[in-house]
């Protein structure tokens, strides 16, 4: 392997120890805790270990966790009053709304009506009509984790071939944007571009978001290529047990790149620990505080 890999673990850590700094000074300052308020309907196993974590880690990080679950036959008028509520509680900084919703549902509707000072997942109108505009506002937490191991990595980024696979509203068009807003020349590719590639061993970072187990080969990378995997695919693996894979067909692709997000251990940790960061930015904006060294 010739691949840097990219501890992605390692940096949500030290992101999330910073945030318990900056958490503490905030509850000194404003004389309460930062909240975060998470939505969970139904009984989707995954993200009821999401939902979980998320509630241990807001709580290790010196913020308020507020935890409601829904059954999953709940109605789209019980679950638009819930959001006003927690819109209108000032304990609550942060809403998240686990997705996927059931099936009937309109989770459209459900995330606009959530306030855009308390939108942690970036994903209302609002915030990705401010992301669009270059304007401040709360980002998608997937890509902003995986902008941050990407600077961290190459620093600037100006000038760069970014091509990012994969043109979800949860993490490949929020990506392109904030590339985009770093002075990459962004491609976003997905299940109809042509020659995929191609297209892809042009690049100096690939993002991959496509949700399809070790699609990306080696044989699609410029040598040295920064690649960060957002996929988390299970896959049959020895014994019966499944395993993780990512979108991105590691052991080849290590050989080429320059550096490489494992999965496990890459871009996963990153998404719970800037959506605490998120939460604490929601929270100094409330309180009129400015939270001192950023985050
Ligand atoms: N389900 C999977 N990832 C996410 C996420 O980042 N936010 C929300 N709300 N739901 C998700």
């Amino acid at each position: 392997m010739s691949a840097v890999p990219i501890d992605g673990k390692a940096f949500a850590e030290g992101l999330r120890a910073r945030i318990a700094t900056q958490a503490a000074a905030f509850e000194a300052q404003a004389g309460r805790k930062a909240g975060l308020a998470v939505v969970l309907v139904g009984e989707d196993p995954a993200s009821e270990v999401y939902v979980r974590s998320k509630g241990r880690q807001t709580i290790a990080c010196g913020m308020a966790s507020f935890e409601h679950k829904l059954p999953a036959e709940t109605r789209q008028a019980d679950l638009l009053a819930l959001v006003a509520r927690l819109n209108a509680d000032p304990a609550v900084d942060g809403i998240l709304v686990q997705l996927p919703l059931p099936g009937h549902l309109d989770e459209q509707a459900v995330v606009a009506a959530i306030d855009p000072s308390k939108d942690v997942d970036g994903l209302t109108p609002v915030s990705s009509g401010r992301l669009a505009l270059g304007q401040n506002g709360l980002v998608p937490c997937t890509p902003l984790g995986s902008l941050m191991l990407l600077k961290d990595r190459l620093g600037d980024l100006t000038g760069l071939e970014a091509v990012v696979i994969g043109r979800s509203i949860l993490v490949g068009k929020p990506m392109a944007q904030l590339l985009l807003a770093e002075n990459c020349t962004v491609t976003i590719a997905h299940s109809r571009t042509r020659d995929l590639a191609a297209v892809v061993r042009r690049a100096d970072i690939v993002v991959a978001a496509v949700g399809r187990a070790e699609m990306v080969k080696a044989d699609w990378i410029k040598p040295g290529a920064c690649v960060i995997d957002v996929g988390i695919n299970r896959v049959p693996g020895e014994g019966g047990k499944t395993r993780l894979v990512g979108d991105v067909d590691f052991a080849g692709v290590a050989e080429v790149a320059g550096a490489i997000t494992p999965v496990p251990g890459g871009v996963g940790p990153m998404t719970i620990a800037v959506l605490l960061r998120n939460a604490l930015v929601a929270a100094a904006d409330h309180a009129g505080l400015t939270l001192a060294g950023g985050l």
